[in-house]
C-alpha cells in the first residue's frame, strides 16, 4: 500500500463517518419546519405545537450531572430502526384512560426547552421518555407519584417489587434534618436516627419535577409518526417480477 492510498483510505474512513454522523443530521435538523395536521390522516387541521409541562431546565441539569443518561435513554426509536411501539408503556400508554392508545415515536420537538437532548448513551434501565406518565398512571396509580420517584431515588431496592434493582441509590440527594416541632411534609417514610427525618434536597426536588414532566405522548401529525394507532401508508404496488 502506498502512502497515497493510505492517506486516501484514512480520509475516506473518517470523512464518511463525519458526513453521516455530523453533516447529514445537521442539515436535516438545522431548520425544523412546523408540521401540520391533515384532515385525511389526523382528522383535524392546524399546526402541531409540542406540549411540555413544568420547570424542566434545572432538573435536566441535575439529571445530566448525575449521569442518569449513562443508563437511561429518552428516545423512542423511529420504527424503521426497530419498532419500540409494541411495548405497552414506554412510548406512551397502550391504554390511556382518557385518550386510548398514545404511543408514538420521539421527534425533535420533544426536547424543546432543554439545553441538551438527553437521548442517552446506553439503555441499561428503561427508557424515560414517558416516565412521568408511567409513574402517575401505573406505579403510583392514584397515589403520590412524586413520592414514588423520591423513594426510587433514595433506595431503588426498597420497593418490594424491585428487590434486585440495579439503579444506583441517590441517597446523597437527601438530607437528614432534625425535627424541631412539626415533621416536615416532604419527609420520606424511611428510617433515620432518633429525632431526625429524611427530606429531599432542592436538587432531588428539581430532578423529580423534571422526571414527572417527561410525558412525550401528545398527539402528533401522522406524517411525523408511525404508531400502532395510525394506519401505515398504503402498501406500494409490488415491483414487477423478473
Ligand atoms: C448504572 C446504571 C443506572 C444509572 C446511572 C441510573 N439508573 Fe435508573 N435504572 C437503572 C436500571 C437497571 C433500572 C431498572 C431497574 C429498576 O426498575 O429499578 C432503572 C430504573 C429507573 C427508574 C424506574 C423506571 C421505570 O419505568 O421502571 C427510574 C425513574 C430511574 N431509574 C431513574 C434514574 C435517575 C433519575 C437516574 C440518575 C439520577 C438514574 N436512574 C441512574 C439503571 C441506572
Amino acid at each position: 500500500m502506498s502512502f497515497r492510498q493510505f492517506a486516501f483510505g484514512l480520509t475516506a474512513t473518517f470523512g464518511f463517518a463525519w458526513l453521516a454522523v455530523v453533516i447529514v443530521p445537521f442539515f436535516m435538523m438545522r431548520s425544523v419546519e412546523p408540521v401540520a395536521f391533515t384532515e385525511a390522516a389526523d382528522g383535524k387541521e392546524g399546526i402541531y405545537h409540542p406540549k411540555t409541562t413544568g420547570r424542566v431546565t434545572n432538573g435536566a441539569e441535575v439529571y445530566a450531572s448525575n449521569g442518569c443518561y449513562n443508563c437511561h435513554t429518552q428516545l423512542i426509536r423511529p420504527t424503521y430502526a426497530g419498532n419500540e411501539l409494541g411495548r405497552p408503556d414506554w412510548a406512551g400508554l397502550k391504554m390511556d384512560e382518557e385518550r386510548g392508545d398514545t404511543r408514538r415515536e420521539s421527534n425533535v420537538f420533544d426536547y424543546q426547552g432543554e439545553k441538551f437532548a438527553q437521548i442517552g448513551l446506553n439503555r441499561l434501565g428503561p427508557d424515560l421518555s414517558n416516565v412521568g406518565r408511567r409513574v402517575e398512571a401505573e406505579y403510583a396509580k392514584g397515589g403520590d407519584a412524586k413520592l414514588w420517584l423520591m423513594m426510587h431515588l433514595y433506595d431503588p431496592r426498597a420497593n418490594p417489587q424491585r428487590p434486585t434493582s440495579t439503579c444506583p441509590s441517590h441517597r446523597f440527594l437527601f438530607e437528614e434534618k432534625e425535627v424541631l416541632g412539626q415533621v416536615p411534609q416532604d419527609a420520606l417514610p424511611v428510617e433515620s436516627p432518633e429525632g431526625t427525618v429524611v427530606i429531599p434536597s432542592p436538587d432531588a426536588n428539581e430532578l423529580v419535577d423534571y422526571l414527572l414532566s417527561l410525558k412525550r405522548d401528545d398527539a402528533v401529525p401522522a406524517s411525523m409518526n408511525y404508531g400502532p394507532a395510525t394506519k401505515p401508508a398504503e402498501a406500494k404496488p409490488a415491483a414487477p417480477q423478473g
